[in-house]
């Protein structure tokens, strides 16, 4: 059973309140306008408990509440001049913030916030897979808050009722628009993930598109536009298969699809009559897609030539006003205010804004290249593990200590570093695990085996790809838009002589379609790549111990629990035979969060003005 505290939704009598109080303006920068079409989307993803938007950020800092003014004062506007418009989510809706994580149990308060949003086609991500319980509460709450909307094509979850194995949710669904009467078949997969505890089942892709009621779904003759979601890449395989199965039934059928998981901001053109757009991550984006052309009820065609728009809007109230030409004054609603509202009492509630220390400068995980004094790993690797990474049973020992970069999931930002931080700078639960006394001789070597060893591990099972361990981001990132200039990621470039309209940082979208998605026109940031892993070597004992003159000294191999299968498989191609019997838990009961929460408060209160 789950308990679930109601969130008060208390207002504020004649409140302005919008946003969350602490989040900054948005900076006032040119717009590329949306246009609107018959039927429109708006899309998230991949938001990762992010419902309080970025509150160190202008460009992210409008919130869930605000995002629910958007959706409406968009429709409003649109079903006034009798367009659609259709609101969209792709999964990974849970860890990586306080706002999910800090809790116990954890989404205790953003199940309630979410479902403010009306959805009409959401479906899971592998995020809400990876335990038992947070794929019941899926199941349990989720799905019902959508009953007509939650879609689970190649998704099935054992009841904890009848213990049965059932769909996650329907399969697919066939709706009719409101004011166009466009007539949409549509499905919501989930990549070939295979992370996911017991309880659910995830059916490959194309396994899924042979079963019959698929093959009955896309034989419908009165379908105007299929619209496929999915918690995947646009680029995947997996898209593809869906793409050439409607393909082969229906040669010009309008496909509309909506990805995710890359983290990216990204377009695809599968062909003239089909597309698919990513919108990024973390409440940052949101996209906006719109199609005109399609075949309606007032103009049944057989061949319909459609034309496809795509925009990816920064989330902050400056855009959003803006697209919905609205104002501070006309734009929220009660019904928002509530809900940020609700997110300000949640964040209270967990302390979120509790202060640990003070991080005397920016650290980036991509804009800085690696190594060097802004990057992120850097720190990690020469400060904070050397000073906090160490087990009372093996103080004494020197040791090299592992941890992949995907581990870390944000920039850390000058200024406070708060409770709220260290969820958002490593959401994983996994602690630090160690192998004992290994031959430093031998294990010297495992860094750039993990780094290096790309092809010899991939020709063992497609299981242990190298990319798994690095952040996710990089997986998407296109050689192109790897530059070197603008090497902080802060010089502001003017567009006028007066300095009027300077450019502030932020993403610069290269896709399908070219160089003008994103609503906001920035100056680009760099993005350096980063290794798969950091290493620190910590020899307690320098003037008793010579690592690199002595030849049978041993170490601890301390690394995250995550990348253990790489370490014991890397381990065997460097001669060692090691099994998952040999390796412990180094520190128990601390993780990454907490072992760079401690170390914070020890090194950084300094910095904190009181
Ligand atoms: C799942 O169970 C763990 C362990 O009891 C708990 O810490 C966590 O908060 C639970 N998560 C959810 C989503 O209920
Ligand atoms: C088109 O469909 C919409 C929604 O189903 C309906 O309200 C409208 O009356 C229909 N119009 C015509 C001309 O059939
Ligand atoms: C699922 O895994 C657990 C161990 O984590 C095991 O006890 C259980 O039997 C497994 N259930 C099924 C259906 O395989
Ligand atoms: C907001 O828009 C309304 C309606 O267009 C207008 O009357 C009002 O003056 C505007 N308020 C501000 C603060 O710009
Ligand atoms: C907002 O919250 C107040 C206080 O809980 C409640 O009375 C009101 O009905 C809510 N309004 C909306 C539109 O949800
Ligand atoms: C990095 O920081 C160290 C210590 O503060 C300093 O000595 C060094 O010069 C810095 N390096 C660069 C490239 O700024
Ligand atoms: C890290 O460990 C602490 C203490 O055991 C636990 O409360 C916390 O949930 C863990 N962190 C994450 C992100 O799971």
């Amino acid at each position: 059973m789950f308990v679930f505290a109601t969130v008060t939704l208390a207002l504020l009598i004649e409140s302005t309140l919008s946003k969350q109080p602490s989040a900054p303006e948005a900076y006032a920068s040119p717009l590329r306008d949306l246009r609107f079409g018959q039927l429109n989307f708006l899309h998230t993803t991949d938001t990762h408990g992010w419902h309080a938007g970025h509150l160190l950020e202008p460009s992210f800092s409008a919130d869930w509440g605000d995002y629910v003014d958007f959706a409406a004062r968009l429709r409003e506007k649109l079903e006034a001049e009798g367009r659609d418009l259709l609101i969209v989510d792709t999964g990974d809706r849970i860890e990586g913030n306080g706002l999910y994580d800090a809790s116990e149990p954890k989404g205790l308060f953003t199940f309630d916030i979410f479902r403010e949003q009306h959805m009409d086609i959401i479906c899971s991500g592998n995020h809400e897979l990876y335990q038992q319980n947070s794929s019941e509460n899926e199941y349990l709450i989720t799905v019902p808050a959508y009953a007509s909307s939650y879609l689970a094509s190649n998704l099935d979850i054992l009841d904890p009722n009848t213990g049965e194995l059932v769909p996650l949710a329907p399969r697919y669904k066939k709706f009719t628009t409101k004011n166009q009467g466009i007539r949409i078949v549509s499905f919501g997969f989930l990549y070939d993930f295979n992370g996911n505890y017991n309880n659910t089942v995830v059916q490959r892709v194309e396994k899924t598109v042979r079963e019959a009621w698929f093959q009955d779904a896309i034989r419908d003759r009165e379908v105007d536009l299929f619209v496929i979601i999915g918690h995947a890449a646009v680029r995947s395989e997996e898209f593809e298969i869906v793409y050439r199965a409607i393909r082969s039934v229906h040669w010009d059928t309008p496909i509309q699809f909506f990805g995710g998981h890359y983290h990216i901001r990204d377009y695809r053109k599968f062909d003239t009559g089909s597309y698919g757009l990513a919108s990024g991550r973390f409440m940052e984006t949101i996209g906006f897609q719109s199609i005109d052309g399609l075949s309606t009820n007032t103009s049944r065609s057989a061949s319909a030539n459609p034309t496809f728009f795509r925009r990816y809007i920064d989330n902050n109230l400056y855009s959003l006003y803006h697209h919905s030409g609205h104002n501070e004054s006309t734009f929220h609603s009660e019904r928002g205010r509530n809900i940020t509202e609700a997110i300000g009492e949640a964040r209270e509630a967990l302390d979120l804004d509790r202060t640990f220390g003070c991080a005397p400068k920016d650290l980036w995980m991509s804009r800085a290249p690696y190594p060097s004094n802004n990057s992120i790993y850097s720190w990690l690797e020469q400060e904070v593990f050397p000073g906090i990474v160490s087990d009372t049973r093996r103080v004494d020992r020197p040791r090299l200590v592992i941890s992949n970069t995907g581990a870390i999931r944000f920039d850390i930002f000058q200024g406070p570093f708060t409770k709220d931080s260290t969820y958002i700078i490593s959401p994983f639960t996994s602690g630090f695990h160690y192998i004992k006394d290994v031959p430093y001789t031998k294990a010297k070597h495992l860094i750039n085996m993990l780094n290096r060893g790309g092809p010899i591990f991939e020709n063992v099972d497609q299981s242990y790809a190298m990319w798994k361990m690095a952040p996710p981001e990089q997986i998407g990132v296109k050689e192109d838009i790897i530059s070197s200039d603008d090497k902080n990621g802060h010089s502001q470039i003017s567009l006028s002589d007066d300095g009027r309209n300077s450019l502030t940082p932020g993403y610069t979208t290269h896709d399908d379609l070219g160089n003008d998605g994103d609503d906001t026109i920035h100056s680009p940031i760099s993005f350096y790549v980063v290794p798969n892993c950091i290493q620190s070597t910590i020899n307690p004992q320098p003037n008793s111990i010579n690592l690199d003159k002595d030849q049978d000294v041993v170490v601890d191999v301390v690394f995250n629990e995550f990348i253990e299968p790489w370490v014991i498989l890397a381990f065997r191609f460097l001669g060692l035979e090691y099994s998952d019997d040999d390796v412990d838990q180094y520190m128990p009961g601390d993780n990454l969060t907490t072992l760079i929460a401690k170390w914070v408060a020890e090194n950084w209160k300094v910095n904190c003005k009181v």
